[in-house]
């Protein structure tokens, strides 16, 4: 087996990144389309900020094969389309019973989870607190704040992402968006399909389980 040199990273938590990280990648206002409930708003949106960041991730991968760990930094900027809160793609893993880890480093989010049958569970999250994704939940993060939610996570390096279950689904189940008091409500997601039994032995086909 290939050894590989230890390392540290600096989690910056001003500008959102980890130091040294081998990856970076980036996800535009004109990259989220079909994201948000308000189709308006969005589009309005696209005219003045299409080249808005949303939110960056920078990530180390040692090593692609499984039994390693990816981790990183994820940064999400503040905004809302419409009444809804920023949120990142969102995804299953693509081996989906691999887990995942996050720990808030700066502002303050939501970490919202969908099972594959439908039930919903949302985990706040802000500086010094620790999220855990179990194996099988869809999970996209949301910044409820008015600054930038910062992030370091960690899975394990053969999980994979798979985007396209919410996009099948229309969407996830709930959405967050502002309430009248400056902070956040869960309201259904008009355009929600739930997932049918062959749906959801697709999803469990995946898991990868060993003993
Ligand atoms: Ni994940």
């Amino acid at each position: 087996m290939e050894m590989v040199e230890p390392s540290s990273h600096r989690v910056d938590i001003e500008q959102g990144i980890l130091d040294g990280a081998s990856g970076r990648y980036i996800k535009k206002l004109k990259d989220l389309s079909g994201l948000y409930a308000d189709q308006e708003a969005y589009d309005s949106a696209l005219r003045s900020n299409a080249e808005s960041v949303v939110y960056e991730v920078t990530d180390q991968r040692p090593v692609a094969h499984s039994g390693d760990l990816i981790f990183g930094v994820t940064c999400m900027q503040p905004g809302k389309i419409g009444d809804e809160f920023y949120m990142t793609r969102g995804h299953i893993h693509a081996r989906s019973n691999r887990p995942e880890t996050y720990y808030g480093e700066n502002g303050t989010g939501l970490m919202l989870l969908e099972s594959p049958a439908g039930e919903i569970r949302i985990v706040e999250i802000s500086p010094r607190i620790m999220c855990y994704v179990p194996p099988l939940w869809i999970h996209r993060s949301i910044n409820v704040g008015d600054k930038p939610l910062v992030m370091s996570f960690c899975y394990p390096s053969d999980a994979g992402q798979d985007y396209e279950v919410i996009q099948r689904s229309g969407g996830m189940r709930s959405r967050i968006v502002s309430n009248d008091k400056g902070g956040w409500k869960e309201v259904d997601n008009k355009s929600y399909k739930p997932r049918g039994d062959s749906d959801i032995a697709a999803i469990l086909a995946t898991a990868d389980t060993h003993s």
